[in-house]
């Protein structure tokens, strides 16, 4: 592990950020399987959509820690242990309802990823403090689709 206080301490914000967009994947997948309702095909599509762009991320999300010199997590039980984002295994969860929780979740990781961008700035990382900017700019971009739908 290096010294440096701030780059500790980014690689821990690192870490939970890298949980979140892990459970959200999974949580926007579960979504994708088994939303129903006269929107299901839209919806089935938008989630898909999501998912796929919140798991592109995780990889690039653990090699910022690796080149940071930290360690990364290594398991379910390591994510489940650092995420904030809320696990949904109810059955039969309305269409809307999944449409806001996932909106709530994205705009939970905007700010997630703000603090992120703050700790790379801290410790000195460009790399990531200039990824940060794209990351944002895809959950902000989930944030708006999900809200239009909700009207
Ligand atoms: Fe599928």
């Amino acid at each position: 592990m290096p010294g440096d206080n701030a780059t500790k301490a980014l690689i821990d914000t690192l870490n939970g950020l890298l949980a979140d967009y892990f459970a959200l994947y999974i949580k926007t997948k579960n979504y994708h399987w088994h939303v129903k309702g006269p929107q299901f095909h839209d919806l089935h599509l938008l989630f898909d959509t999501q998912a796929t762009e919140l798991f592109a991320l995780t990889d690039v999300i653990a090699e910022r820690v690796r080149k940071n010199g930290g360690n990364t997590l290594t398991s379910i039980g390591a994510i489940a242990g650092r995420s904030v984002i809320a696990d949904d295994d109810r059955e039969g969860v309305d269409a809307m309802a999944m449409v806001a929780a996932l909106r709530d979740d994205n705009a939970a990781l905007v700010a997630r990823i703000r603090a992120a961008k703050a700790a790379a700035t801290e410790a000195g990382d460009n790399a990531t403090e200039g990824m940060a900017d794209d990351w944002t700019d895809q959950a902000q971009q989930r944030v708006w689709f999900l809200s239009s739908i909700l009207g």
